[in-house]
């Protein structure tokens, strides 16, 4: 059986196919452009079972219903070629079928069982990140970080692995750790925009704004060759630098000549979009005008209900535009989908889940007492919702905002001391935020 650029091997293809996979996962460890390929991989050659789980998981990244569905005829064409498949691909396809089933902490589990006999599988591992991603990264940091520590002796000179083990370790918040993880990933591979990205994470939590801001903005040219996911998202983590130090003109630079610009056609992209319009709102900007055009895009997918951390951004996102109906409709699917009888549902849909929808629904209604009074029992839950720290900043910086609203001065400034307990000094969005309390 060949093998691929991981020593790991693949069944029912040469050399050329399995080639055509080193591509397919380099570039999708990377984040580079052009992994979209698989999907034309898998037309060529149908019966290669790797090629049809790659295309499977690709499409799944996607995180709207068409995508999952397209994914459903990858596998099902790979199931009568299983038993004629190797042990890690029979692996690979169980996980893929329980992420697919929306079984998230079970398809992780499975990714996690198959990289302890194969630790050099890092396509796996990516996959596994993308489901702690769906799970909250915060929450599962610890999670997180164990699966990495156990990688490391089979990917300690990778540079995907040492991006990837950088993230886990700022989730964890052990910044030094992921500075030197990341900048290692950077001396092997200096074009690593998920290296960039932990290095991002790690210095806003500890308020070191200027650093961060000047890591970013050096690397743009060699970012804007990246995959257009993590284009749009370390653009994104770079307005977050602009918006603590209250420059709210660059900020809307980048969102209206940069990151808008690209089309912000998937969920991810849709995702930062708001949380940085939000943002913009947060730090005393008007974004009034853009509210409209971000709900057109959203509308052919705002009542899935794919993880809350979706709906949590789009309910806010359809109030801010006034799409009553849309948000009436949406939030009619959420409590259907908290109400149904299984491992998500009971893990974070109906106990955090719904509440966190509803806030985000309410203050974008303007109704802040409402939003503070959902937010208050499940705030300290609310990384399970989905997202990363950075990203469920965002729902801190609503209840704190709520908190105010509600004249609970008090609590917001315990809040705002939590918010800002890894801060070396604050920021001037702190200042902000600390204003009257
Ligand atoms: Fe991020």
């Amino acid at each position: 059986m060949p093998k691929d650029a991981r020593g790991l091997e693949v069944s029912g293809a040469n050399a050329e196919i399995v080639a055509g996979i080193d591509d397919y996962v380099a570039r999708l460890v990377r984040i580079e452009p052009g992994a979209e390929r698989i999907l034309e991989d898998v037309r060529a050659h149908p019966d290669v079972p790797l090629l049809r789980l790659h295309a499977a998981a690709f499409l799944l990244f996607g995180q709207t219903g068409e995508l999952v569905a397209a994914a459903t005829e990858h596998l099902a064409a790979v199931e009568p070629r299983l038993a004629a498949a190797n042990e890690r691909e029979r692996a690979f396809h169980g996980a893929l079928r329980l992420w697919h089933e929306g079984a998230f902490h079970r398809a992780a589990e499975a990714f996690e069982a198959l990289t302890e006999p194969w630790p050099r599988d890092l396509a796996a591992a990516k996959m596994c990140e993308f489901l702690y991603y769906v799970l909250g990264q915060q929450h599962s940091g610890k999670r997180f970080y164990a699966h990495m520590a156990r990688l490391e002796d089979a990917n300690r000179d990778d540079p995907d692995y040492l991006a990837m083990a950088a993230f886990a370790s700022e989730l964890c918040d052990d910044f030094a750790g992921a500075e030197a993880k990341a900048t290692r990933a950077i001396e092997l591979a200096p074009r690593n925009p998920w290296a960039e990205h932990a290095l991002s994470h790690a210095l806003i939590r500890q308020g070191r704004v200027d650093e961060g801001k000047r890591r970013m903005e050096a690397f743009l040219p060699e970012l804007r060759k990246c995959g257009r996911i993590i284009v749009c998202h370390d653009l994104w983590h770079l307005a977050l630098f602009y918006l603590e130090e209250l420059d709210l003109e660059a900020a809307s630079r980048l969102f209206r000549e940069d990151v808008w610009i690209a089309g912000a056609d998937s969920v991810s992209e849709q995702l930062d979009m708001i949380a940085l319009l939000w943002r913009m709102e947060v730090a005393g900007g008007e974004v009034e005008d853009a509210w409209e055009d971000i709900a057109e895009r959203i509308l052919p997918h705002a009542s899935e209900t794919f993880m809350p951390f979706v709906n949590a951004h789009f309910a806010y996102a359809l109030a801010r535009a006034g799409r009553n109906d849309a948000l009436e409709e949406m939030l009619a699917r959420v409590a259907t989908r908290s109400a149904l009888p299984d491992d998500e549902s009971r893990r974070v849909w109906a106990p955090i889940g719904r509440p966190v929808i509803e806030a985000c629904a309410a203050a974008g209604r303007g109704d802040a007492r409402r939003a503070a009074t959902l937010l208050e029992p499940v705030i300290a839950g609310m990384p399970a919702i989905g997202g990363s720290d950075a990203q469920c900043d965002l729902f801190r910086q609503l209840y704190l905002q709520s908190l105010r609203a509600s004249s609970r001065k008090a609590d917001a400034r315990r809040f705002l001391d939590l918010l800002t307990i890894h801060k070396r000094r604050r920021t001037p969005l702190d200042g902000l935020l600390a204003q009257g309390l």
